[in-house]
C-alpha cells in the first residue's frame, strides 16, 4: 500500500478475560512447602487464575474491546497478540483469534514476554502511522502450563488472562507521546522456558535488574515526552511482584496511589498484566481525559518497554 502522511491513534474499546479457576495461597500453602503470609509479604499475590487457552482468553477479551468500539472483526486492518505462552508451535495463536473473530485483516503473534503489550502498543501506532485504520491488540497468557506446579519458586506467581484494546486511527497526533523499548539478550537466562518445559528462573537477579530497568525506562519515555513525575496521573507497570513496582515508583518519585494494581488477583499474567491493570484503572474512575499515563513493562529476554499516552480518548461516562 501507499504510505500516507502519518497519522496518530486512540483506543476507542477494550476488555478483558480471566478464567474461571481460581487459586488462592492456602491453596499453594496446603500441598507445597509455603505459606499465604510468605506469598502476600513477599510477592503481593493472593491469587491467581488457571485453565482457560490463550486463543480462548484472547477472544474473549478481543470481543469485548471491539463491541465496545462499537465494531466487528470485519472493521479491523490486524491483529497483534502479544503472548509468550501460544497454544502451538505453528501457527501463530492470532491465526485462531483472527478467524474466531472474524478479523478481515493480517495477523500475527509478538513475544516480548511480559514487555509484550507495550510493544504492541508502539507497533500498533507503526501500522496505523502507515495507513491502517483500526488494529486489535491483544495481550494474553496462560502460563500455568509452563509453570511446574510443584516448584513454589515460580509456580506461586504466574497465572492466565488476557487484556485488549482497539486502537484507531485519528487526526493529528493520537494518544502516544514517547516510548522506550529495550532488550538485553545477554541476560535471557535468567528466565526461561525451553520448548515443551517448564520456567526456571533466578528470581533475586531478575527482581534487581527489573526495577533497574523499569527506572531507567521510565526516565527515558519521560524525559522525550518533557514530562515530571508530577505529570503522571497513572502508572501501569507489569504486574509482578509488588516488591518491584514499590522499589522503581519510590525511585520514580511516584506515589503508589499512582499506580495501577491488579497483581493481587491475577498474579504475574505477563504480557496480559499491564492490559488488565490499565482496562481495571479505567473501569474504576482512575483515568481522565488529557491524563498522561505512563505503561512500563519488564520480563524475559530481558526486554523491557515503556511508554506514555496522553488520554484522550472515549471513556465511561461517569469517568469524564
Ligand atoms: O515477569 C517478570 C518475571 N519475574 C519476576 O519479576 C520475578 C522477580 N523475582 C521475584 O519476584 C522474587 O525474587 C521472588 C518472589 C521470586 C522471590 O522472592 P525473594 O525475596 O527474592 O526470595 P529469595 O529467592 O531470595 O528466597 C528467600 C527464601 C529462600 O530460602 P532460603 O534459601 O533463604 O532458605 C527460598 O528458598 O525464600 C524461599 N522461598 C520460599 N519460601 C516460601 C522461595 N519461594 C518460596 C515460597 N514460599 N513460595
Amino acid at each position: 500500500m501507499t504510505i500516507p502522511s502519518p497519522s496518530g491513534a486512540t483506543i476507542t474499546g477494550w476488555g478483558t478475560a480471566l478464567p474461571d479457576i481460581i487459586v488462592t495461597n492456602a491453596d499453594f500453602e496446603a500441598r507445597l512447602d509455603t505459606t499465604d503470609a510468605w506469598i502476600t509479604e513477599r510477592t503481593g499475590i493472593r491469587e491467581r487464575r488457571h485453565g482457560g487457552t490463550t486463543a480462548g482468553l484472547a477472544v474473549e477479551a478481543g470481543r469485548k474491546a471491539l463491541d465496545m468500539a462499537g465494531l466487528t472483526g470485519a472493521d479491523i486492518d490486524f491483529i497483534l497478540l502479544a503472548t509468550t505462552t501460544p497454544d502451538y508451535q505453528i501457527p501463530s495463536t492470532a491465526s485462531q483469534v483472527q478467524e474466531e473473530l472474524q478479523i478481515n485483516g493480517g495477523a500475527c503473534d509478538i513475544n516480548a514476554a511480559c514487555s509484550g503489550f507495550v510493544y504492541g502498543l508502539v507497533q500498533a501506532h507503526g501500522l496505523i502511522a502507515m495507513g491502517l485504520k483500526r488494529i486489535l491488540l491483544i495481550g494474553a497468557e496462560t502460563l500455568a502450563k509452563v509453570t511446574d506446579q510443584d516448584d513454589r519458586n515460580t509456580a506461586i506467581l504466574f497465572g492466565n488472562g488476557a487484556g485488549a484494546v482497539v486502537l484507531e486511527s485519528v487526526e493529528g497526533d493520537g494518544q502516544l507521546i514517547s516510548f522506550d523499548l529495550g532488550s538485553d539478550g545477554s541476560a535471557r537466562e535468567l528466565l526461561e522456558a525451553p520448548i515443551g518445559g517448564y520456567m526456571s528462573m533466578v528470581g533475586k537477579e531478575v527482581f534487581r535488574k527489573a526495577v533497574a530497568v523499569m527506572v531507567d525506562s521510565a526516565n527515558v519515555s519521560m524525559a522525550d515526552a518533557g514530562l515530571a513525575a508530577n505529570d503522571i496521573a497513572l502508572v501501569v507497570p507489569h504486574q509482578a511482584n509488588i516488591r518491584i513496582i514499590e522499589s522503581a515508583c519510590s525511585r520514580l518519585d511516584m506515589p503508589m496511589d499512582r499506580v495501577a494494581m491488579v497483581l493481587h488477583r491475577t498474579g504475574n499474567t505477563s504480557s496480559a498484566s499491564i492490559p488488565l491493570a490499565l482496562v481495571d484503572a479505567i473501569e474504576n474512575g482512575r483515568v481522565k481525559h488529557d491524563d498522561n499515563i505512563l505503561l512500563v513493562g519488564f520480563g524475559a529476554g530481558m526486554s523491557w518497554a515503556s511508554a506514555i499516552i496522553r488520554w484522550t480518548g472515549h471513556l465511561p461516562e461517569e469517568n469524564s
